[in-house]
């Protein structure tokens, strides 16, 4: 049915071109939206960091694991956005399925959005909660389900920007429920930190800010060009996660390089050269969406770099990625089960060049044909 699942290895580190099968291809499919995976000043850190700590973090946090860096990152992730606490987690997919159980628990009720990432549905699974599911970022569905319930502690969970369509949750609808309510509010943040509201992601774009009832859950996975996740809240919401969340005490602490170069990339992140990484990011995403759509394809609601482009049936899409291909562009299709429409996500790069977009939009408007 063509829904197998394979993958091409890279010869080449991750950036704008990417060698696989000895061939050099522009990459319109990691989500380096800042091109800072292969930057020289995370290298260094990483690796000063790791001469520094060692390779390997040894053992659990709450045993030997953690470094006098693991707590940096942590205030540093805190402090940027604008949050009481954070704890780091090993990445995001930890977070969620660790965080949103210890939040969550027999007797309470969960209200997730249809669209969310397939981590949040495995935390909602291991919650014991029970989970009532909204349409798509419709807060007033949401409202709805809220207002039925009885449950003892309500717990509302969106993506800010949703990884497979690029749009935007209505976090000012979310959080407006949240306070009226009395639930809690648990925002992924994955593809919005480094993004959006000055790279301090969706919350901060609606004017909004971690505490004590609103938890973000941020990845340095992704813009940020390194590894690991942090969730940063009110101090009694990080000092609970830290008791009874099972993915932080059960697992081996992150690696020191990896902490040493996210540390690199939120102080980037944060200053003059972030903010204007930021900007080409945003230039390069208007231009390839505006070509797209001038073009005639089919991209959805997307608002951000998450560009995708749907098919109606499987091969369209492999045939599309397969022709990309073969004109020197990486973007491999995305099917079903992950996503309900086959589609190319087209992830936006700084590091692409306006030639890169021209380039790839002659590719498109050919397929197209
Ligand atoms: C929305 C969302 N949440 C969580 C994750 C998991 O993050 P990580 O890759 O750091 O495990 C991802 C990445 O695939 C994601 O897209």
């Amino acid at each position: 049915m063509g829904l197998f699942r394979e993958f091409l290895d890279r010869e080449s580190p991750q950036g704008r071109l990417i060698a696989i099968g000895g061939r050099s291809l522009v990459n319109f499919a990691s989500n380096d939206y800042l091109g800072l995976a292969a930057s020289g000043t995370l290298i260094q850190a990483a690796q000063s960091a790791t001469a520094e700590f060692g390779a390997g973090g040894g053992a659990a946090r709450l045993l030997a694991g953690g470094a006098v860096l693991h707590g940096e990152l942590e205030r540093a992730a805190a402090s940027f956005m604008g949050a009481p606490a954070a704890l780091l987690f090993n990445s995001g997919y930890h977070a969620n399925a660790g965080a949103i159980p210890a939040i969550a628990g027999h007797g309470d009720a969960i209200f997730s959005d249809e669209l969310n990432h397939a981590s949040i549905i495995d935390g909602c699974r291991l919650s014991k909660a029970e989970t009532f599911i909204y349409r798509h970022a419709d807060a007033s569905h949401a409202r709805q389900l809220l207002e039925k319930s009885g449950a003892r502690r309500k717990l509302i969970i969106t993506e800010s920007v949703f990884s497979m369509d690029g749009d935007l949750a209505p976090l000012d609808g979310l959080h407006e429920l949240a306070a009226s309510s009395g639930a809690m509010l648990y925002v992924d943040e994955a593809h919005a930190i480094g993004v959006l509201g000055g790279g301090r992601g969706g919350l901060r774009h609606f004017g909004l800010t971690p505490g004590a009832h609103v938890v973000q859950m941020g990845t340095f996975s992704k813009a940020l060009g390194s590894y690991g996740a942090f969730i940063a809240a009110g101090t009694d919401a990080a000092g609970w996660l830290r008791n009874a969340a099972r993915t932080f005490i059960f697992s081996t602490a992150l690696p020191p390089g990896p902490v040493g170069a996210s540390l690199a990339a939120l102080k980037l992140i944060g200053s003059d050269a972030g903010a204007a990484l930021m900007a080409r990011l945003w230039e390069n995403r208007e231009m390839l969406f505006e070509g797209l759509r001038k073009a005639g394809f089919e991209t959805g609601p997307t608002r951000t770099p998450v560009i995708p482009v749907l098919f109606d049936g499987v091969g369209d899409a492999l045939r599309a990625s397969h022709g990309l291909r073969e004109a020197g562009f990486y973007a491999p299709a995305i099917r079903p089960p992950t996503v309900m429409r086959p589609r190319l996500r087209l992830q936006v790069s700084a590091a692409h060049t306006r030639a890169d977009t021209e380039s790839l939009l002659e590719a498109m408007k050919k397929l197209h044909k």
